[in-house]
């Protein structure tokens, strides 16, 4: 018998960094999914895996899983996906939920969301050594969290649709380098933190000219600390200056992508506008 599992990828809309050291962080997920098939055959582990960066989360995936549920692991495991591990979704933590839904789909366990959030966070430690499992959150409950590192709190927002631009600066930051690399500053996430609990109540009421100042305030703050680049910042001034509500950096920042908040009408100027600096607009959709 062969299953099949899927997990979508994130965007951090809210608070990246200061959710390393404890502090809160809002997530959506996007359109695009990693998708995993999983039979059982006779003889050992065999993991088909090309789009997605490395086996490495798929291997520790089967590993702990078969530990905790003591089940078999002689599986043939064959991974795809709808978007490039290159761009900032999160290919390996979907990947990693996708193969533990699949894997408890296989074996007909019934596992609760936070388990396999707690399984899915360990695959991701043992891997990366650093990470506060935001990822791993909106892969495995979707929509958009309210998160706090580790999953201390793990809360759904109900948010309407978010007209969101995401423009990806052409370049790919080893998210587990700039992380280990950072110098904390504890001022600056306090007041990332304060922006964080504001939008989740800005966001909750639709009140998009609100969230879009409070994005442009996380992105001065993570300018701050270093971690925006000189393109990222230039792409977020003319998404503003062509009519955005406001925009930031998302994720770890020293490239990859930037967010565009939107009225749905500036659609065509704020995407011209970032392909102009020289970005590539990614066509996902969110918080689905
Ligand atoms: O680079 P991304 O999209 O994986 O985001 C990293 C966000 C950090 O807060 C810097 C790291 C983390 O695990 O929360």
């Amino acid at each position: 018998m062969k299953v099949k599992a899927s997990a979508q990828g994130k965007l951090m809309l809210f608070g990246e960094h200061a959710v390393i050291y404890n502090y809160p962080c809002i997530v959506t997920t996007v359109s695009p999914r990693v998708y995993v098939e999983i039979e059982r055959n006779m003889s050992q582990l065999i993991i088909d895996n090309p789009q997605v960066r490395d086996n490495r989360f798929v291997e520790e995936a089967v590993k702990l899983f078969c530990k905790t549920y003591k089940v078999d692991n002689k599986l043939s495991i064959k991974t795809y996906s709808d978007f490039s591990s290159q761009y900032g979704f999160g290919s390996s933590s979907a990947v990693t939920v996708a193969t533990i839904l699949a894997l408890s789909k296989l074996y007909r366990l019934k596992i609760s969301k936070k388990e396999i959030f707690d399984l899915g966070y360990k695959v991701t430690l043992n891997i990366q050594g650093v990470g506060s499992g935001f990822d791993v959150a909106a892969a495995t409950f979707g929509g958009t969290l309210y998160f706090v590192t580790g999953g201390k709190i793990i809360e759904p927002l109900l948010i309407e649709k978010l007209n969101l631009v995401i423009g990806y600066s052409g370049m790919k930051a080893n998210t587990t380098k700039l992380v280990k690399s950072l110098k904390p500053d504890f001022r600056i996430f306090e007041d990332i933190k304060k922006i964080v609990d504001k939008a989740k109540i800005t966001l909750i009421n639709g009140d998009w000219n609100k969230t879009g100042e409070l994005m442009n305030q996380n992105q001065k703050l993570l300018q701050e600390l270093g971690v925006s680049t000189e393109k990222l910042d230039k792409m977020c001034l003319v998404a503003n200056q062509s009519g955005a509500f406001g925009a930031k950096l998302s994720g770890a920042g020293g490239g990859d992508c930037m967010i565009a908040l939107i009225p749905e009408n500036k659609r065509k100027d704020v995407e011209s506008a970032i392909i102009k600096t020289g970005g590539e607009i990614l066509n996902v959709k969110c918080n689905i």
